[in-house]
């Protein structure tokens, strides 16, 4: 959305903010909720009453410090949000009080009122249900981007999604499936009805014999695997991949490493992406390659948002909703993500 010098308005309502705020690291049962004043739009910027909040893989890695470049403390989680602009600030055009919007701050979202950069905002169609509207920001972006621009994936070739059963790995799995290709998810055994019931052949990602397992379904080899896992894994994604296949690698949560180590589980991928990427330029890879991703906004986000919730309001897409919680309830929801059993993407309702 362009920017200008523009007015400035006086925010709609009276209502006073609340907001979850983490304070230090610790259990997300350590969270609190504290009142606030409803914010003020700065330069660029825009007020946001929050309909739908995120809850995410992202959180967890924050209150841990294991994110990439974790905020300081204290600070208001929430990565992503859906809401209806209260107040724009100077220099904003585009965006009208009222007008419903998703955002990506990253950070600020488990709040009543949000401010938020209006560069990371994208619309939403009216008749979007908050929930399934903010379950496709971050996840399905990341999901479609990987899928369809960078993957570049067709019809009948066949992937690995990697977490089939997760926020991510449940879109990534349905958007894969919708398009005619055969794909193959990983979950934990409990999950294998509901990957089944997104349209793929479910393994479980702890078999191991998983490799075998996939040269039998795909013995051609797979055109991508999808994994958030990283580390000496990655190496087993590699060898499954066909000519011309794509390891897209888009997180490094493997476990082992301390709270604040979080650039260390980043370099197994790093140094393997090095060391691949100049092979295949040596051409010595059969065209295999290795690509990480990083979800960003900007127009590209916006437009295949849009395609989502086109998907969405006419029914070809289901974003998969776990559960919905309200922002009192923010520790209880972070610890079920943490203790697994969640299919698909947990939301706070303000
Ligand atoms: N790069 C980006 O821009 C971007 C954007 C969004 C998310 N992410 C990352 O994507 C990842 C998934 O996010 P999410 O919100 O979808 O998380 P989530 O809902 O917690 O899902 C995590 C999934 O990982 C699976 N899993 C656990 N251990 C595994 C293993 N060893 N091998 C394979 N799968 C395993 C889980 O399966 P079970 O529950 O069945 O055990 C679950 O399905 C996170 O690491 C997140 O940070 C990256």
């Amino acid at each position: 959305m362009r920017t200008e010098d523009h007015n400035i308005q006086e925010p709609a309502g009276t209502a006073a903010n609340t907001q979850v705020v983490v304070t230090a690291m610790g259990p997300p049962e350590a969270m609190a909720l504290r009142p606030a004043p409803i914010p003020r739009a700065g330069r660029g910027r825009v007020v946001v009453e929050v309909e739908a909040a995120g809850i995410s893989y992202a959180e967890v890695q924050m209150l841990g410090r294991l994110h990439p470049f974790p905020p300081g403390f204290p600070f208001v989680p929430g990565y992503d949000l859906v809401g209806r602009v209260t107040e724009v600030g100077r220099g904003v055009i585009g965006v009208r009080p009222g007008d419903r919007v998703a955002a990506m701050p990253r950070k600020g979202a488990w709040t009543r009122f949000a401010e938020v950069p209006a560069k990371c905002l994208a619309p939403v169609p009216e008749g979007i249900d908050p929930a399934e509207a903010v379950a496709l920001v971050t996840n399905g972006v990341t999901a479609w981007q990987m899928l369809h621009r960078l993957a570049r994936v067709r019809a009948s070739q066949s992937v690995l999604v990697h977490g089939a059963s997760g926020g991510v790995g449940t879109l990534l799995t349905a958007l894969a499936a919708r398009h005619g290709i055969h794909v193959i998810g990983t979950a934990s055994p409990g999950k294998h009805g509901q990957v089944r019931a997104l349209g793929a052949h479910p393994l479980d990602y702890r078999a191991p014999d998983l490799p075998d397992r996939v040269r039998e379904l795909a013995p051609g080899g797979l055109a991508a695997v999808f994994d958030h896992i990283g580390g000496s894994g990655l190496d087993q994604g590699w060898s499954m991949l066909a000519p011309g296949g794509v390891l897209v690698s888009f997180d490094s949560s493997v476990s082992g490493y301390s709270p604040g180590q979080w650039f260390r589980p980043h370099v197994p991928a790093m140094r393997r992406a090095l060391v691949w990427n100049l092979k295949r330029r040596l051409g010595l890879t059969g065209g295999r390659r290795m690509s990480m991703y990083y979800v960003q906004p900007g127009a590209a986000f916006r437009s295949d948002l849009g395609a989502m919730y086109r998907l969405a309001l006419s029914g070809d897409l289901r974003p998969p909703v776990a559960q919905r919680y309200a922002l009192t309830e923010a520790g209880t929801a972070m610890r079920r993500l943490m203790d697994g059993g969640v299919v698909g993407k947990l939301v706070l309702i303000p």
